[in-house]
């Protein structure tokens, strides 16, 4: 596995891969791997000829009392769970070399990144969009690949690369989860053991939420009362918004239709986690 810290060494590396004819298969991500980043790598690995993997913890995507500086590092770690899923090459850029001082230009994709984790943050996808626009000029993927854990942000870049023509394909897969249902997050690291224990009960909501769904409850309001009246027994978990919307579009539903997304973010301690499922009303 070879280590490319700078923008021009891997955009060079990128267009010999090419000019052999070969695909590249692109995971981004911001270290701290788990099992949730590496089941990216592995499709990666399995549909593509080359497999990029980077790890830039962004400053950009963090708001100002977000946890940037505290966001958990560890490279070695990651180096060798990369290495054993077969990656060829991981980008490791410093801040420096893809924020020089001076930087202007930022790629916003509209309405989108305003809605559901938007509201409470409202900065995140504009620096998400920004950076993975970036890299995608850097790496020059075939297929790039996304968890449908953060399924807004797969939404958002399947947008950005629509309306800016890059030459890629994003490539969703379904959340990784702990054995008691909780989705994988680099963020999970933060929760202490009591709060550990108190975090599946989102899950339990979302699957709730599908259960009344398939029950027949097609009152959106009337789900999300089931599921706070659920997550209210743990008081330490403050919900920052649950919603029920349309899986594109993420529009509010009025009426339970079709796929629905049940969407939830929460405080825990010091952890802001995020969840989701997709339910189909038949
Ligand atoms: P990060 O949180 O490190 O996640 C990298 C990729 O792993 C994302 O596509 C994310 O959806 C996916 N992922 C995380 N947890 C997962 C899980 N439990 N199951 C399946 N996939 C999971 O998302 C980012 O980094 C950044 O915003 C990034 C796109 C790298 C831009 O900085």
């Amino acid at each position: 596995m070879q280590e490319i810290r700078k923008i021009k060494e891997m955009r060079s590396f990128s267009q010999r891969v090419k000019a052999f004819g070969k695909t590249i298969g692109f995971v981004p991500t911001m270290g701290a791997l788990h099992e949730g980043h590496l089941s990216l790598v592995t499709e990666a690995r399995r549909k593509s000829g080359v497999v990029v993997v980077s790890i830039f913890v962004n400053p950009i995507q963090f708001g100002p009392k977000e946890d940037y500086t505290h966001y958990p590092r560890n490279l070695a770690r990651d180096k060798k769970l990369l290495k054993e899923v077969g990656t060829d090459v991981i980008f490791v850029p410093e801040v420096e070399e893809m924020f020089p001082e001076g930087f202007k230009t930022y790629v916003e994709v509209e309405a989108l990144s305003k809605v559901m984790c938007g509201k409470s943050r409202p900065t995140h996808f504009k620096g998400v969009t920004t950076v993975v626009a970036k890299l995608f000029n850097i790496v020059l993927p075939d297929y790039a690949f996304f968890g449908e854990k953060d399924y807004q942000q797969q939404v958002i870049i399947k947008q950005m690369v629509k309306d800016l023509n890059f030459p890629v394909e994003i490539i969703t897969l379904p959340t990784v989860r702990e054995f008691d249902g909780l989705a994988m997050s680099s963020r999970n690291a933060y929760l202490s053991e009591k709060e550990r224990k108190i975090a599946p009960i989102l899950y339990q909501a979302l699957t709730l939420a599908k259960e009344e769904i398939k029950k027949g409850v097609r009152d959106p309001q009337k789900v999300i009362r089931k599921m706070r009246t659920l997550i209210a027994q743990e008081p330490a978990v403050r919900l920052d918004y649950i919603t029920l919307v349309h899986p594109e579009t993420l529009e509010e539903l009025k009426v339970i239709r079709g796929r629905v997304l049940i969407a939830l973010a929460a405080y825990l301690g010091k952890a802001r986690l995020i969840d989701n499922l997709v339910a189909e009303a038949n």
